[in-house]
């Protein structure tokens, strides 16, 4: 069973498809109101509308189309959801791949972008909802990681996002130093090869630019069958959340045996 988060409000980003999404419906599902964050807005509505489906009150759910590269964009959404109320649990879920490629080719603002989406903006939400956490002495920063933060070299051809993932668990680790004792948690997940939108992005690539043994492992694993669901991933994550960890780096592997597998 996933706990229950009744009364709790939380902050999910790239809640639009994926692995987000599949977060945004357990935790609807487990009583917390829910903002959902990406930059489509029809995909935001298309989970706003499985989340009514599925008996959440349209009071629990709020939709914020924001670019989280956009640094001005980002602070207006941090502020616009924080004056309806405090956010008890924040998913950085969002994230981009790209650049992939030799890493002699990457340019420079490919670079930053990434390190904005995928590090700058999950510390920078952090920091906006942290205060109201601290207050009640109660939160849950979850900050979406990857096992290539593990295994860097396993990831030839995807030094930005390797990069930028080690750094979101370092990040993680430090401010769960920093925040011990307070109630307020920050950990970071890793949730295994998922059926996404990303892994087919991915898949699409010319193995030209992101190099043959990139391309042919993401195409094998998904012929094999062998990626996993959004939903199992974030029950694993959901299951988590339930307990008081800080500082941990969690994996879809290790899972609580509480967590429900939704497939
Ligand atoms: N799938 C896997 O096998 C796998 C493996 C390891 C780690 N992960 C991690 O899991 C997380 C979710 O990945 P996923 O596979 O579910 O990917 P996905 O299907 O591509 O979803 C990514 C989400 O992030 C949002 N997003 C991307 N850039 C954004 C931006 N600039 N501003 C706001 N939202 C943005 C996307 O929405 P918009 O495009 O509409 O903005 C989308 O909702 C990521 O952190 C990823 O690194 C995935």
């Amino acid at each position: 069973m996933t706990a229950d988060f009744a009364g709790k409000t939380a902050l999910i980003t790239g809640a639009g498809r994926g692995i987000g999404r599949a977060l945004a419906l357990g935790l609807g599902e487990a009583g917390s109101s829910v903002v959902l964050l990406a930059r489509s807005e029809t995909q935001l509505h298309e989970t706003r509308a499985l989340l009514l489906r599925r008996g959440v009150r349209a009071q629990r759910i709020r939709v914020v189309p924001t670019d989280l590269a956009n640094d001005q964009q980002r602070s207006q959404a941090a502020a616009a959801v924080l004056e309806a109320g405090r956010v008890d649990i924040l998913v950085n879920n969002a994230a981009t791949v790209e650049p992939l490629g030799a890493t002699l080719g990457i340019a420079a603002a490919d670079l930053r972008l990434a390190l904005e989406v995928n590090v700058v903006a999950p510390a920078m939400l952090t920091a906006a909802v942290l205060p109201g956490m601290l207050d009640a002495g109660w939160g849950r920063v979850v900050n979406v990681s990857s096992a290539v933060a593990t295994n860097p070299a396993g990831m030839v051809r995807g030094n930005a996002y390797a990069t930028t993932k080690a750094a979101l668990e370092a990040h993680t680790l430090n401010l769960a130093a920093e925040l011990r004792g307070t109630g307020v948690t920050v950990n970071a997940y890793r949730p295994g090869g998922v059926d996404t939108a990303m892994q087919a992005w991915i898949r699409q690539q010319d193995p030209e630019r992101i190099g043959t043994d990139l391309h042919e492992r993401f195409n094998k694993n998904f012929a094999e069958g062998s990626l996993i669901t959004p939903e199992h991933s974030a029950a694993a994550l959901l299951g988590h959340l339930a307990e008081d960890d800080n500082g941990a780096i969690w994996d879809v592997s290790t899972a609580p045996t509480s967590a429900t597998i939704a497939e």
